[in-house]
């Protein structure tokens, strides 16, 4: 943080998320806790997975001043984020939203969103694989100029 300065740093939280066989039984109040800490530092943004309760994010959003980014699919979920998730976060007070796998599949996310395409699904075979296929090797609906 020091090097780019803090309006350049963000931080990507999971709340709740159960990854790696961590149990939480305290989110509603580690995580607002947690930000109160990080304000004084002058991030310029949290990212966080939407791996909690609804309450616990909007009580996130409550603590959090500046820019919160919600990703609106927990990991594990085969369900991926897609425009009518990230419309309900855009509702419950993200500022921007991010989307993981839908971008992996879909070289033309941004377009297709514009338009209303439906998203193509990643395989998840080739998440850890290595190499390009299953990450450059998806094809456009929109034809790229
Ligand atoms: C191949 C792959 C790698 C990922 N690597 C990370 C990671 O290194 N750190 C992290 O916090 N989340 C990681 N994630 C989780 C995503 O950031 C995201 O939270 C998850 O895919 C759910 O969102 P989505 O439905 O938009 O994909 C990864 C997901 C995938 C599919």
């Amino acid at each position: 943080m020091q090097a780019v300065g803090a309006t350049r740093t963000g931080i990507r939280l999971s709340p709740d998320a159960g990854i790696w066989g961590v149990r939480e039984t305290d989110a509603l109040e580690l995580y607002p806790a947690l930000l109160a800490e990080l304000a004084p530092l002058g991030l310029a943004y949290i990212h966080v997975i939407a791996s909690a309760p609804d309450e616990v994010l909007a009580a996130m959003r409550r603590a959090w001043p500046r820019a919160m980014i919600v990703n609106p699919n927990h990991p594990a979920n085969t369900t991926r984020s897609d425009r009518a998730a990230a419309e309900r976060w855009l509702g419950r007070g993200a500022d921007l939203i991010s989307l993981g796998r839908a971008f992996i599949a879909n070289p033309d996310l941004v377009e297709r969103l514009r338009r209303d395409v439906a998203l193509a699904g990643e395989d998840p075979a080739y998440h850890y694989a290595g190499g390009d296929t299953g990450y450059l090797t998806y094809p456009s609906y929109v034809p790229l100029a």
